[in-house]
């Protein structure tokens, strides 16, 4: 049996991981997309614009319930509405950016033989199909979008090579709190309203192979954590909840900019930020990884503190996350 040079040798072989990564790859060849084949983009319906009126705020975002949202016409409900979904979408497409390139530094340091470095490139491929279906997404709304701040993205693009290469664990941590944001806000889009059919065609895609990430995710912190010496995974554990604090707000709240072009005033932003509903939206978000921290030992009483500290703590969602 081969193995990755900075990986524990009995991550591979007997573990969860060979069987998991088998299927995945299986399935990433029989279910896989090319969204420019399976998506009709120019199809009349799929024409996505301002004037449509299934493009307002989902119900659940905090900002929708807002006064200044309420009491504003249908025109600026969509105009904010397309523009908070295109920013969304902007974020996803930047984040696939960074994960790929953390995911091909991994395959380059992998060894012939190694069943890992097949997944990884289907796993690249599969987020550079995310990539594009975003962009092209963002680019059919002709909205002036912005991404994430740029130092941020800056200070990623620099970082997640060098995290992928001293700390894989922390590497995949910062994969789940990308994709667990994204697919819990998708799947929820998807349950609990109407949208637009482009929208609902891309979230549709992107929830289905996401679930496939996810578990490869999951599971490589599953392996690698418990294999970590006492020191590495303390500090993991406070790592956690600090990427998180940075992480999650990007994926979750209403961006800045809403107020630059549509007139959304900063301090309703802030009330959508600060309503005990957005709180609890942030939470729910990371519920299901703040419950494999409490699964892998990464939960003691510094990391709770910081947990808290960050407002993503809350012991009850935890249950629920395990139900979903
Ligand atoms: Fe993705
Ligand atoms: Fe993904």
């Amino acid at each position: 049996m081969t193995a990755i040079v900075d990986r524990n040798p009995t991550d591979t072989g007997g573990g969860r991981l060979a069987p998991l990564l088998e299927r995945l790859s299986r399935q990433s060849v029989s279910k896989g997309h090319n969204v420019y084949a399976d998506i009709a983009w120019d199809e009349a319906d799929m024409a996505i614009s301002a004037a449509d009126p299934r493009v307002g705020l989902f119900a659940f975002d905090p900002l929708a319930s807002t006064d200044w949202y309420r009491a504003q016409d249908a025109a600026v409900q969509q105009a904010v509405g397309l523009h908070r979904i295109a920013a969304a979408m902007k974020v996803g497409m930047q984040f696939e950016n960074l994960l790929q390139r953390g995911l091909l530094s991994y395959a380059m340091r992998m060894d012939n033989g190694d069943p890992e470095f097949r997944y990884c490139q289907h796993e690249v491929i599969e987020e550079a199909q995310h990539s594009m279906m975003f962009q092209e997404l963002v680019n059919r709304t002709g909205l002036p979008v912005e991404g994430m701040p740029v130092g941020i993205r800056t200070l990623a693009t620099i970082a997640v090579p060098i995290i992928n290469r001293l700390a894989p664990e922390l590497f995949f941590v910062l994969v789940l709190g990308g994709e667990d944001p994204i697919d819990y806000l998708q799947r929820r889009q998807l349950r609990e309203g109407t949208t637009h059919p482009l929208i609902e065609r891309v979230m549709r895609i992107h929830v289905n192979e996401e679930a496939r990430h996810i578990a490869y995710a999951r599971t490589v912190l599953k392996e690698r954590v418990p294999a970590l010496s006492r020191t590495r995974r303390y500090l993991l554990s406070l790592s956690v909840p600090f990427v998180l604090s940075i992480m999650v707000p990007l994926m979750v709240d209403a961006p800045g900019q809403l107020a630059k072009h549509h007139g959304v005033p900063s301090e309703v932003l802030r009330e959508a930020r600060l309503t005990p509903e957005a709180r609890l939206l942030r939470k729910e978000s990371v519920a299901k990884l703040r419950r494999l921290c409490r699964e892998l030992g990464l939960m003691n009483r510094s990391a709770v503190r910081t947990w808290r500290r960050v407002g993503l703590y809350q012991r009850d969602l935890d249950q629920v996350a395990e139900a979903a």
